[in-house]
């Protein structure tokens, strides 16, 4: 029999040093909570228990898994087709924020609900709402131009008991907008955080997905059937450089 080719859990080192994910994720612990991840587990090349990450599926259910363990939320589901974000990387940004603001606050993390942040583009996911107001207890408000995206980050919102009181979302109705409407008078913000539509059309957007097929070594003329989920506002708009640099 040939020896079994195993890789050691490699610490990923690029994420931030408060980022609950830089052990990799624990399957065998993320089954436990989430049997319905079982199904989707598989060895890979290395002999190694992993998920195909090309399956939208499997990573939802993999999200699912690690928004319970990490971030104690129950309930938590996307629209089909809706972008399906990758947890260790919004995590990051959210730890940056922190950090942010602590550097305006004396070099301590400032927590708790009287920290207000407008999440501009909070997607059907929720993502930076709910990884906020788990790890720091930041209130939220929540902006989207797309109404499925309002309603079921809603819905996430109202299934969950812990973010129920403390994330709110706003309909946003000129996607030329930014700020103005879903701020009420008198409403003060400590934090703006965005992840805007990355590509300025949607040709770009095309060149994007098949890109990430590549690395995942499939069939480019595979990839508009089956990418990593994204509709057409989640992934591209005019402007979308003018957003990215903040100009
Ligand atoms: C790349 S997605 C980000 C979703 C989520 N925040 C995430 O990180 O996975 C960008 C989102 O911005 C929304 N969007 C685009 N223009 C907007 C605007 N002017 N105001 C609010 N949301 C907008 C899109 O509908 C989409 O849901």
């Amino acid at each position: 029999m040939p020896p079994e080719i195993k890789q050691p859990p490699v610490e990923k080192t690029n994420l931030h040093p408060r980022n609950l994910h830089r052990q990799g994720y624990d399957l065998d612990l993320l089954m436990k909570i989430t049997p319905e991840l079982t199904k989707f587990v598989k060895p890979n090349k290395y002999d190694t228990k992993s998920i195909n990450f090309s399956d939208p599926e499997a990573v939802k259910t993999l999200n699912r898994a690690l928004l319970k363990q990490y971030y104690r939320i129950k309930h938590w589901d996307i629209p089909e087709g809706y972008l399906c974000p990758p947890i260790p990387g919004r995590a990051d940004y959210i730890h940056y924020m922190a950090d942010l603001l602590a550097e305006t606050n004396g070099g301590t993390i400032p927590k708790g609900e009287q920290v207000k942040v407008l999440d501009v583009g909070t997607g059907a996911n929720c993502v930076y709402p709910i990884i906020g107001n788990s790890v720091y207890g930041w209130e939220f408000v929540g902006t989207d131009i797309d109404p499925v995206a309002i309603t079921s980050a809603n819905e996430i919102i109202t299934k969950n008991n812990k973010i129920k009181d403390s994330i709110i979302c706003r309909l946003q109705t000129n996607a030329a907008d930014v700020f103005k409407r879903v701020i009420k008078q008198d409403e003060v913000f400590d934090l703006t955080i965005c992840n805007p539509p990355f590509h300025a059309s949607w040709q770009e957007a095309q060149a994007g997905t098949n890109r990430k097929w590549d690395n995942l070594n499939n069939a480019k003329s595979q990839a508009p059937v089956l990418n990593f989920g994204g509709k057409n506002n989640e992934l591209w708009c005019k402007g979308a450089r003018r957003l990215l640099s903040g100009a």
